[in-house]
């Protein structure tokens, strides 16, 4: 019951209902990268979000965060941060606002978003090590939304996506392979064409389109290397669950690339362990 590809996209673009990125977060977006955009423009987008601004303000001074309690505005928050790092929380904090309530027969939704948080965190963890112009703000936000294709399938292809979750389980085969064996096309490919609906900067689709082919990307590679290691580095400590019984080996060639030797990755586990323990906002946000 193969559906080829191009049928695939045209359904999916025909879902109304698609996730829509809330208004303040999609402007943010817009205006990011314009010069003229200053710091009390996106405090004021920001605060038109009384609940987005209580959230953001509430990652802040997370001890994730690790910013004082005096911060009380998001002006305040924009000066002592910086505008890149105030835009990811707002990414992050729309994200969990989009999924929040979601069900499933097909996927453990729960698991999955904690294996989003701990590649989110690993990410930024690895990025931090490949520096090259890669923000690990950036990096954060890329491992959030990489396997976030898996969530529209579930949600939105379910008589579909149901075959390949058998085909998945008979065959005792990573979900991306029984994605591609039975409908023609994976994840990655859904959730860029969502990326690129919701106009996401060039690193996240970037982040999303080649987390499992990073030397393929063509630019960006450092952000398609450090979601690629972080979305290993998180099966191997066993956080959450995106959907496989097993653990891929991490692409022998970006290792060398970028010198990472095994006691890089041993230490890179270690921080992740240390920093996922300061993590626990971002469950109260998936709950409340
Ligand atoms: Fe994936
Ligand atoms: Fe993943």
């Amino acid at each position: 019951m193969a559906i080829d590809s191009a049928g695939a996209r045209k359904k999916i673009e025909a879902i109304t209902d698609l996730p829509t990125l809330p208004t303040v977060a999609s402007k943010i977006v817009e205006i990011a990268n314009s010069p003229k955009t200053s710091a009390t423009d996106v405090g004021g987008l920001i605060n038109q979000d009384q609940a987005l601004t209580g959230k953001v303000l509430k990652l802040v001074i997370s001890s994730f965060y690790g910013f004082p309690h005096q911060i009380k505005t998001i002006n305040h928050a924009i000066v002592i941060l910086g505008f890149n790092k105030v835009k990811n929380i707002v990414l992050t904090a729309s994200v969990f606002e989009l999924t929040k309530g979601q069900d499933s027969k097909r996927l453990d939704i729960r698991k999955f978003w904690e294996h989003s948080l701990g590649c989110a965190i690993a990410s930024q963890i690895v990025a931090k090590h490949l520096g090259r112009g890669l923000q690990p703000d950036d990096a954060f936000v890329g491992g959030r939304l990489h396997d976030f294709g898996k969530v529209i399938f579930d949600q939105f292809l379910p008589e579909e996506y149901a075959p390949v979750i058998e085909y998945r389980n008979v065959n005792n085969t990573l979900l991306r392979k029984a994605e591609k064996e039975v409908l023609g096309f994976d994840h990655t490919q859904v959730g860029t064409w969502l990326a690129e609906k919701w106009k996401l900067p060039g690193g996240l689709v970037t982040a999303i389109r080649y987390h499992h082919l990073p030397q393929s990307a063509r630019e960006e590679r450092e952000m398609a290397a450090a979601v690629h290691i972080g979305d290993i580095l998180t099966r191997a400590i066993g956080v959450g669950n995106g959907g496989d019984f097993s653990i891929p080996a991490i692409t022998e060639p970006v290792l060398k690339q970028y010198k990472m030797d095994f006691e890089f990755l041993q230490n890179s586990i270690t921080t992740l362990a240390e920093e996922l323990r300061k993590a626990s906002v971002f469950f109260e946000l998936i709950e409340n």
